[in-house]
């Protein structure tokens, strides 16, 4: 990388990648790249979507009536076959696709062959407790490889997993196995976290009470002594794996079959259940980890994005074994035992390619640079950033500190709805520290005002993707309201990300944050009405207003105002009990920073509370337009 930092009229850093990285890159030419999608948007896709193994070809690249699109018409596929059997015949039998450390220091490696294997069975496993096509299993299991091999299981033979995070609390689980009508739950007894063994399995308990849908629970089994497990209701992960049959075909199913429904925090109400399909997905993840993420067939690539996230999804799991590459995956959180961890982890595993968030590398920046110069990092060849706006001073120090001014910084823009990259730098491109970069080939996007007309360069707007792509979401489950919402009208109908963003001249773009209730701290959607109504279902809380704070470290910190019920009293106690409260209900994700007792709320004449102003109070800036504002 050529250091030549030049400015433009507006003082923007650019940094220029060096002749070998955009001759490393596999997209040389963005502006023909770009061309040549625009010229035929079909041929285009077609054309990435042929490189992957399909049981039927498609009659149809795609069929687009607003709102709704089917890509790859009357394709049939499997993921996991072309996750597997496609490398297997490929001559990758026996190459690592799956290292994963435990925070003990235990080493899993599964080659091809072994995950192949592994998946098979317990497809079948999940067979012989009377998974069907169709039917949904949640996974609820910390970052080990029976994570993995649950998920592709259950892909394999047409049944639809729903991840959810390990950190959430027994109601959000509760809502999300009773909105998806989940029949089976495979979980863990524990999770290991900075050296403790949080158990899992009581939340999983607690999540049952009311969600008659499911009929087992498949449980891996940690802890030492073993878990007890209930006769007949829960079942032990590896004991009906060794009865199960070894060999199962990969279901032939749809493009436009479910293949995974995973649910994100709404602005108001229950969670979306995103729904993605097999087909389009497939070809999105692949498309993005081989063209912008460019990871080749001798890197060992580390996303350290936790499955339940859409970034696991895509990332950690599908989007690299598509391509057939050694992934590395562990339970260590960045800060234990120390903050040299995952540095050290980058030396031991060789890692190439390494992907992660924002608020991991201001964390990292607080400790200094001594901790990541302490190991060699000469391995890595590609960075790579999501969640959230990557921060100027965020980028110089990922780039200097850890990249050593050689590797580019691809700073990934898109959505758990999205399924795949939308805007992001290339690893050949320019790169200005702020800017997410352009729509990558294959996506229409552009910063519009409210009628949907472009806005000029550095004029903020609202960030809109101007036409559909295979791997958008196809429905909110059981909710076509909530997904029509999403779709814009008017002359050319777009899709709205709630992002507002600024465009500069080169048609970079700069996320500038939500343009909606949804909170993110720590790259996590969390939406304020949750929070708030878990506060609500609190005894002591009459009404409550969640906002999100500017944080150094975690982008946004969750402050809360409560009233209180009449004769309750502000001390200590409650504070703790409150935050316990939102831990219990929520998990520890959505617990609130700061909590301030007030008598008021500022609200609107029609009741709605008006967080922008409290927002506003908070930081001392104008509110802005306050003309609904209730006296
Ligand atoms: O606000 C944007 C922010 O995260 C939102 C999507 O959150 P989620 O569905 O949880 O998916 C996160 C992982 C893809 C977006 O609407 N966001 C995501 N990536 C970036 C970002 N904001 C700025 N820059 C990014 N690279």
């Amino acid at each position: 990388m050529t250091n030549t930092t030049q400015h433009t009229e507006h003082t923007q850093k650019v940094y220029k990648p060096a002749p070998e990285y955009r001759n490393d890159a596999r997209i040389k030419d963005y502006d023909l790249s770009y061309l040549n999608f625009q010229k035929d948007p079909e041929d285009f896709w077609r054309r990435i979507a042929s490189d992957l193994l399909w049981f039927r070809p498609w009659d149809k690249v795609k069929d687009w009536e607003y709102p709704h699109a089917r890509w790859f018409v009357n394709a049939k596929c499997n993921i996991t076959y072309n996750c597997l059997e496609r490398h297997l015949k490929n001559n990758r039998r026996n190459k690592v696709a799956l290292f994963w450390r435990g925070e003990d220091g235990t080493e899993k490696i599964y080659t091809y062959d072994r995950l192949y294997k592994a998946v098979m069975q317990f497809a079948n496993a999940l067979q012989d407790l009377g998974v069907e096509k169709g039917d949904v299993v949640c996974i609820y299991m910390p970052t080990v490889p029976e994570q993995v091999i649950a998920m592709l299981a259950c892909a394999r033979i047409g049944a639809v997993h729903t991840v959810v995070f390990a950190g959430y609390g027994a109601s959000s689980l509760n809502q999300r196995i009773v909105g998806s009508e989940a029949k089976v739950v495979i979980t863990a007894d524990a999770s290991m976290r900075r050296g403790k063994s949080i158990p899992l399995k009581p939340i999983v308990e607690e999540a049952l009470i009311h969600a008659p849908s499911v009929e087992r629970v498949v449980v891996l089994r940690i802890q030492d002594p073993p878990t007890c497990l209930l006769d007949d209701f829960e079942v032990d992960f590896y004991q009906i794996m060794k009865k199960a049959e070894k060999n199962c075909p990969a279901e032939v199913m749809d493009a436009e079959d479910t293949l995974f429904i995973l649910y994100t925090s709404g602005t108001t109400g229950a969670p979306k259940g995103i729904v993605h399909t097999c087909g389009g997905y497939m070809v999105g993840a692949y498309y993005t980890t081989k063209y912008v993420l460019n990871v080749k067939d001798d890197d060992v690539y580390w996303c350290t994005a936790d499955p339940g996230w859409i970034t696991g999804h895509t990332y950690a799991i599908y989007g690299p074994l598509l391509l057939g590459s050694t992934i590395f995956m562990t339970e260590h959180t960045p800060d234990y035992p120390d903050v040299g961890i995952w540095w050290q982890l980058i030396e031991s595993y060789g890692i190439n390619v390494f992907y992660t968030a924002p608020t991991a590398i201001r964390m990292f920046m607080r400790y200094g640079e001594d901790w990541p110069n302490e190991y060699d990092l000469s391995s890595l060849r590609i960075l790579a950033s999501v969640g959230e706006p990557l921060n100027p001073e965020a980028f110089e120090w990922f780039y200097k500190v850890i990249g050593k001014q050689r590797c580019p910084i691809i700073d990934t823009w898109w959505q758990t709805e999205t399924g795949s990259h939308m805007i992001t730098t290339l690893a050949g491109e320019e790169m200005k520290p702020g800017y997410a970069g352009k729509p990558i080939p294959g996506i229409m996007a552009d910063v519009i005002d409210k009628d949907g007309n472009p806005v000029p360069p550095h004029q903020a707007g609202y960030l809109a993707i101007t036409a559909p792509w295979p791997s958008m979401m196809r429905h909110v489950h059981n909710d076509e309201e909530r997904y029509k919402s999403y779709w814009n009208t008017g002359k050319q109908p777009y899709y709205s990300t709630n992002d507002l963003a600024i465009k500069d001249e080169d048609g970079y773009i700069m996320i500038l944050g939500r343009s909606d209730d949804l909170i993110i701290v720590s790259g996590h959607n969390i939406g304020t009405a949750e929070v708030e109504s878990a506060l609500i279902s609190h005894h002591a809380v009459a009404e409550a207003a969640a906002i999100g704070k500017p944080d150094a470290v975690k982008g946004n910190l969750l402050k809360v105002f409560v009233i209180l019920i009449e004769g309750k009293i502000v001390n200590e106690k409650l504070i703790h009990d409150l935050k316990y409260h939102v831990r219990q209900t929520l998990g520890p994700i959505a617990v609130p920073s700061e909590i301030e007792f007030v008598d008021s709320l500022p609200k609107t004449r029609s009741g709605k509370i008006m967080r922008r102003v409290l927002k506003a109070q908070e930081m001392g800036i104008d509110p802005g337009d306050i003309s609904t504002l209730d006296e």
